[in-house]
């Protein structure tokens, strides 16, 4: 593994898919590297695009527009950061050995549909997942219902992230507004939703877990500490590192995300989500790349989830180790408006062993998560309570 001189002929190139606040901080670790990092994202002055040697804005979804840059720019990678690209695109770009795609193309492909990587992980991996369906009419989604999945149960788009579009239906009357909710706000209106009876759990997790090249040039596997978090309306609000779990449950949760990120291969970090009730875990669903429960690793290990991508992207040997317990909490935009200001960044970094990122996004709305909160503490009892008292201090404020 040899890394060149950025902005010369020796240059190693890595281009980002995507460049909002994980994309940032995957562009900072490769910076520090000194890789030459080609941000792109879909608008003007995106987190990313603010630290890398190059910035592009285009349409992802479009493969001609992509395939158009990647020639351009000639990348030795190419590292999604979000979902919604033209990955047939991507399978291609790899087939002709144009670039590497992280951690493969056909991961990209798979994720980006919740039925790629729902029929995967049940019908192919046998892991244990929620009981699901598949529906393309309301009609369709009752009779799934009806046929088996039952009340409480979940109503997604089968291509969404961040809750869009997701909804619990707790009875027939919430079925209609269910379907009219994921219909409307998938990413790409396919029409299809997935119907997943709910889970009681008793906690989430993610496994981070990452795939590197180990001394003797095979991947290896290591897995983080499993990070425990709280979802809004299917966003994530607070993460916390380690979550405390039964042995049982966390060898299970450990051999549920090798047996999810082997099938998925190549090198790269992966957030797979788990669902834990006592000893039993269920799968929910994996992103091939940093997670965003994960921005606690910024405080908590050595090697942050950034880090270790960067690392394990580059064919370079990694650290998944836990340095201290700790949690993220996030600062929302509270406001509708362009150029915002943060007040209050002097008190909320007087929290004790607390620190915080503010992503720079152009335009901030009411939910968008502008910047996160990250405390250390003797516990994650400590940490969370720091990390939530730090992010509540910041008050986005008209610019
Ligand atoms: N079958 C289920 N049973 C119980 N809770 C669920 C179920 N499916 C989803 N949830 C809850 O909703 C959250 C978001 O679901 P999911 O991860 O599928 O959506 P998403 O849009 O991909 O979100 P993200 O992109 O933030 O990961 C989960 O983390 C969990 O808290
Ligand atoms: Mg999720």
């Amino acid at each position: 593994m040899k890394i060149g001189t950025p902005l010369s002929p020796s240059a190693t190139r890595v281009m980002l898919l995507g460049a909002g606040e994980l994309g940032k901080e995957v562009i900072i670790a490769l910076q520090r590297l000194g890789v030459e990092v080609i941000a792109v994202d879909r608008y003007a002055n995106a987190p990313g695009h603010q630290v890398a040697h190059r910035a592009h804005v285009i349409n992802m979804a479009d493969g001609n527009a992509l395939r158009e840059l990647i020639l351009k720019e000639r990348p030795h990678l190419v590292v999604p950061e979000i979902e919604a690209i033209a990955t047939e695109m991507l399978v291609q770009i790899e087939q002709e050995g144009i670039s590497e795609v992280i951690p493969t193309a056909r991961a990209a492909q798979l994720t980006m549909n919740r039925e790629g990587i729902r029929r995967l992980a049940a019908e192919t991996l046998n892991l244990p997942v929620s009981p699901y369906r598949f529906a393309e009419s309301l009609a369709a989604l009752q009779a799934a219902i009806d046929g088996g999945i039952g009340y409480p149960c979940v109503v997604k788009p089968v291509m969404s992230s961040s809750g869009k579009g997701q909804s619990k239906v707790d009875g027939p009357e919430d079925v209609k507004a269910a379907w009219d909710y994921a219909a409307s706000s998938g990413r790409v209106d396919t029409g299809k939703v997935i119907v997943e009876g709910f889970i009681d759990f008793d906690y989430e997790i993610t496994q981070l877990t990452v795939r590197a090249l180990g001394s003797s040039g095979q991947v290896e596997t290591h897995f983080c500490e499993p990070i425990g978090h709280v979802q809004v309306r299917g966003d994530y609000v607070e993460s916390w590192q380690p979550q405390p779990m039964s042995a049982l449950a966390l060898a299970t949760s450990r051999d549920i995300a090798k047996r999810v990120t082997d099938n998925l291969g190549g090198r790269g970090i992966f957030g797979v989500e788990l669902f834990v009730k006592g000893d039993q875990v269920w799968f929910s669903e994996v992103s091939p790349r940093p997670h965003d429960t994960g921005m606690v690793t910024m405080c908590t290990q050595a090697q942050n989830e950034f880090e270790l991508h960067a690392r394990a992207i580059l064919g370079l040997p990694v650290d998944a180790s836990l340095r201290a317990p700790g949690a993220s909490a996030v600062i929302y935009g509270g406001v509708e408006a362009q150029g915002i200001a943060f007040e209050g960044v002097a008190e909320a970094l007087a929290v004790p062993q607390s620190d915080i990122r503010l992503f720079g996004k152009p335009v901030a709305f009411e939910r968008r998560r502008m910047g996160v909160a990250l405390a250390n503490g003797k516990d994650t009892h400590e940490a969370r309570a720091r990390a939530k008292r730090a992010a509540n201090l910041v008050r986005p404020v008209k610019g």
